[in-house]
């Protein structure tokens, strides 16, 4: 993903907003448009409401990927992936970035805060918004994941 065109949307809990500004200004610095949409400082809020607001982001195609960061990486991916068409890769190295996007067509990336440090983090965020989807066997596969009136 190298156009300038397409968005990348950012989204924290009060335990990963440091990283998500850290990320932030790595996104920038590659030319791509980014879509923060909070949380901005320590006061603490709720992950949910940040997962949900970077599905709803995706869904209505305010950006094409995005970046969830909360401590773990676990419930804001959990709430983001209650969505249908949302395919959240909690990551911790750059296999998983790679692979989630190779095999599973991930359009976003959670991360721990409180799990990898700023550098793993930059170097899966890299790897996640470089790498293409593989297709072919993964299709139908994908396919099955959102249950059908659900
Ligand atoms: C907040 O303390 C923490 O629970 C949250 O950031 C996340 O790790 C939840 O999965």
């Amino acid at each position: 993903m190298t156009d300038a065109t397409k968005t990348v949307a950012l989204a924290a809990d009060h335990a990963g907003y440091a990283l998500k500004d850290q990320l932030r200004a790595a996104i920038e610095e590659q030319g791509l448009a980014v879509l923060d949409l909070g949380t901005n400082g320590p006061d603490r809020v709720d992950y949910p409401d940040y997962g949900h607001a970077m599905a709803q982001a995706i869904r209505d195609g305010r950006a094409t990927r995005g970046v969830l960061v909360c401590g773990t990486g676990i419930g804001i991916s959990i709430a983001a992936n209650r969505h249908r068409g949302i395919r959240a890769a909690l990551c911790h190295d750059v296999t998983t970035a790679r692979l989630c996007r190779q095999h599973n067509d991930a359009n976003v990336l959670a991360l721990g805060a409180r799990i990898i440090g700023f550098e793993t983090a930059r170097d899966c965020l890299a790897v996640f918004l470089s790498t293409d989807y593989e297709g072919g066997r993964h299709g139908d596969r994908i396919a099955k994941i959102d249950v059908p009136n659900a």
